[in-house]
């Protein structure tokens, strides 16, 4: 049974006065070193200075995000108070307000209360609009009560875990207008987005394997009524796909190659994102080492942030015309794999002597890339789990982004700022294009070790040189490692914002060009 949908809470927003809220957990922000934000204050007078007597015993931590659980404060409706830490006054800013909201959404997803009211939107975030703040805490508290069902999961372990707030309610002092209910719809649409993309990530590689990846597909395309199609073997063949074939022809699955189509946009050329979905990477001949080899089931996570985006762009109806091309491989070695120093040909016709076959994302890419030209695109934005050398270079922080285009490169750079998942561009200079260079066809897919996410990136660029492209190297941010194990839901909250980008100009405020 394909996954496309997973329970998510209810975000509601309301004009309230906080000691009047009737609920379970009333969540209040506090600067450690000064003085309260107005609906803490109008806590702190009602309790007779319950808040205030708090902070100057100093229990409550200066880092952004550190909180505590205050009970029977007099003179509130509220049963409790979490009290939210916003870490220095003079520090306060994206990040904080984002940790201070992340703090909150894991204590209510693992509490006993079955419903909040949180008086964090008021709370200037220097540079940033009301809106903006109703979107974001829409966006992370409804991402931090994500959770995942795991197949394996027992029903005692699944009660548990069935435990937190399903409603939370945004308190403001401000009149609710479109634009704020908007605000809200959006933030909640981008986390139904990443819960999607964390889904497909999380599950494992026996599960989700290609055929799992296009019924996700089709039942995304029957319920938000947008066209799928799904290349078979043969399909790819005929179409010359030899690039992509050579990745998945020792595998017991079948390649597919999924096409979802979305008009929402009228006569507008579509924006192509191409996510790279190998469902598992063994590294094929050029065998990955053992340890730490189940996390490359994640290794489809550009693939789940182009469904996620496509869930958030058909909920949202935005007026945009977005087609999503995954190529859905599995990387196996096998009496039939693809062997070091084959050579095969592309769609585009350039050949390709494949030097490491664990260098596969980039082969499986090339085809889609090619693929996208029939689109006539406006833009085509490639995601991918592409590199090890990207991980090492932007660490767990950050993507890093290519494109032949500067408006582009900026719009997506700008999109990261305003989600906070961001990205940074990386050079694609000609000079890098050498170490590609091959004795036996027109390329290798492997360029050494110096540079490694550059030379990948130039690689694909050989592909990408009919359109407006960029590519976002998501391998050290797609998914966390650890206690923590699982997939982050990124880069679905950059690529939503860049997709609203294009069609509204809106007034984040942001430092960035588009503030109104
Ligand atoms: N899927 C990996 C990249 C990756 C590494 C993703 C670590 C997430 C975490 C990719 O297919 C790969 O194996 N890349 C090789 C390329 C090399 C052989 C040129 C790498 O990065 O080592
Ligand atoms: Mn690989
Ligand atoms: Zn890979």
């Amino acid at each position: 049974m394909p996954l496309t949908k997973s329970d998510s809470i209810d975000i509601a927003l309301e004009t309230y006065s906080p000691e009047k809220v009737p609920t379970d957990v009333l969540v209040l922000g506090a600067f450690p070193d000064a003085k309260l934000p107005p609906a803490s204050r109008k806590i702190d007078e009602a309790s007779k200075g319950r808040l205030s007597a708090v902070i100057k015993r100093g229990d409550l931590d200066e880092k952004a995000g550190a909180s505590l659980m205050l009970y029977d404060l007099p003179g509130i409706e509220a049963e409790r108070v979490l009290l939210v830490s916003l870490g220095k006054r003079d520090d306060f800013n994206e990040k904080a307000f984002r940790d201070a909201l992340g703090s909150a959404a894991k204590t209510l997803s693992d509490g006993a209360a079955k419903d909040a009211s949180l008086a964090l939107v008021d709370i200037e975030v220097p540079g940033r609009s009301t809106a903006w703040r109703v979107q974001t805490a829409s966006r992370v508290l409804a991402d931090g009560a994500y959770r995942f069902d795991a197949p394996g999961v027992n029903a005692k372990e699944k009660k548990k875990r069935q435990r937190g707030a399903r409603k939370v309610t945004l308190l403001t002092s401000e009149k609710i207008n479109d634009r704020l209910k908007n605000a809200s719809n959006r933030g909640q649409a981008i986390a139904e987005g990443m819960a999607l993309a964390k889904d497909l990530g999380n599950l494992p590689g026996n599960v989700c394997n290609p055929p799992y990846l296009a019924e996700t597909a089709r039942a995304l395309g029957k319920e938000f009524k947008f066209d799928v199609e799904v290349l078979e073997r043969e399909d790819m063949r005929k179409l010359g796909m030899g690039a992509a074939l050579s990745v998945g022809q020792a595998s017991a699955q079948p390649c597919k190659f999924i096409v979802m189509n979305y008009k929402g946009g009228g006569k507008a050329k579509p924006i192509v994102l191409v996510g790279k979905g190998v469902t598992f990477d063994t590294g094929g001949i050029s065998l990955k080492p053992g340890a730490n080899m189940d996390e490359m089931k994640f290794d489809m996570c550009g693939a789940a942030s182009a469904f996620g985006a496509m869930k958030t762009a058909a909920r949202l109806k935005l007026p945009v015309n977005l087609v999503a091309i995954i190529p859905a491989v599995e990387n196996m070695p096998g009496g039939n794999a693809t062997r070091p120093g084959d050579v095969v040909t592309s769609m585009s016709g350039q050949t390709i002597e494949i030097l490491n076959t664990d260098a596969e994302g980039r082969l499986a890419l090339a085809d889609a890339l090619t693929y996208a030209e029939r689109f006539d695109p406006a833009c085509v934005i490639d995601v991918a789990t592409l590199t090890g050398a990207c991980v090492i270079a932007l660490g767990n922080v950050t993507s890093g982004l290519f494109a032949n285009d500067d408006e582009l490169a900026e719009q997506l750079l700008e999109s990261g700022e305003d989600t906070g998942d961001r990205a940074w561009r990386l050079p694609m200079f000609d000079e890098y294009q050498d170490q590609l260079t091959s004795n036996f066809a027109d390329m290798s897919n492997l360029g050494g070790r110096p540079a490694g996410a550059i030379t990948a990136a130039c690689f694909l660029k050989r592909f990408a040189n009919k359109f407006k492209w960029a590519h976002l190297d998501i391998a050290g941010t797609n998914a966390v490692s650890g206690d923590a194990k699982g997939a982050t839901g990124r880069p679905v909250p950059l690529l939503t914002e860049f997709l609203i980008g294009r069609v509204e100009k809106r007034a984040w405020g942001s430092p960035g060009a588009r503030a109104a």
